[in-house]
């Protein structure tokens, strides 16, 4: 039997475009994948193991080597700058980190205050800027600080921009694209290298011959 590979799963918005590419990719997958509670799915077949956790941790589970390689954001890459090794650019789950705010916003003068799940990300794009703000981080609904007055701008992801519309809020800056990257564990790269460039190569295969994406 060949070395079980553990891959920590987003849950939530990505976890069915990712899903769905290591299927493509020819990994039999169980049905109970798509719409279990379970937290750790066990396929023996293709010596895998997939535990499923909360975007935002999954570069936690594989830096600490509790999970070989795993599936994360960009946007969650540059927040927690953990250290392991990006091999592939998924193409999925597409969207950017964006500022927005009201219309019409005045600038009072003072520091702005900006909403985020991103305040590293967010601080060094001010930074950049050359702008001082002071940070106030939410873990989600982002939206709703400028609409009651807890924040002046937010930085979140905007996919379709549908929640900025029906919020009344309006993008004024972009601050990068962001897609889906297989994320490796240093020591698990050296362990299993072999089921590991397996996994990039037939998921690269999917992703380069897919031009439509
Ligand atoms: C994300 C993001 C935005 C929304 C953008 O939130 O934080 O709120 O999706 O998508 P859209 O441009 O297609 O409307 P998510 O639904 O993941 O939940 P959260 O608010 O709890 O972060």
């Amino acid at each position: 039997m060949g070395k079980i590979l553990t891959i920590a799963m987003p849950k939530g918005r990505i976890f069915e475009e990712a899903a769905g590419l290591l299927r493509q990719a020819g990994y039999q997958l169980p049905e109970e994948f798509d719409d279990s509670r379970k937290l750790i799915i066990d396929v023996p077949e293709e010596n895998l193991r997939f535990i499923l956790a909360k975007p935002m941790d999954v570069t936690t589970y594989v830096e600490h080597g509790v999970a070989d390689a795993g599936i994360a954001g960009k946007d969650v890459m540059l927040e927690e700058e953990r250290d392991v090794y990006e091999v592939l650019d998924l193409k999925i789950s597409r969207c950017h980190l964006a500022v927005a705010c009201l219309p019409h916003t005045a600038h009072s003068g003072v520091a702005p205050r900006v909403a985020t799940k991103y305040p590293n990300v967010a601080s060094s794009y001010f930074r950049e800027q050359g702008e001082q703000v002071e940070m106030i981080k939410l873990n989600g609904s982002i939206e709703l600080a400028p609409l009651i007055g807890l924040a002046d701008r937010i930085v979140d992801i905007v996919s379709t921009g549908q929640t900025l519309r029906e919020n009344g809020l309006v993008e004024t800056d972009k601050i990068c694209d962001i897609t889906s990257r297989l994320i490796v564990n240093p020591v698990s790269y050296r362990m299993k290298d072999e089921v590991i460039d397996e996994m990039a190569s037939r998921l690269s295969l999917i992703v380069e011959g897919d031009k439509t994406k």
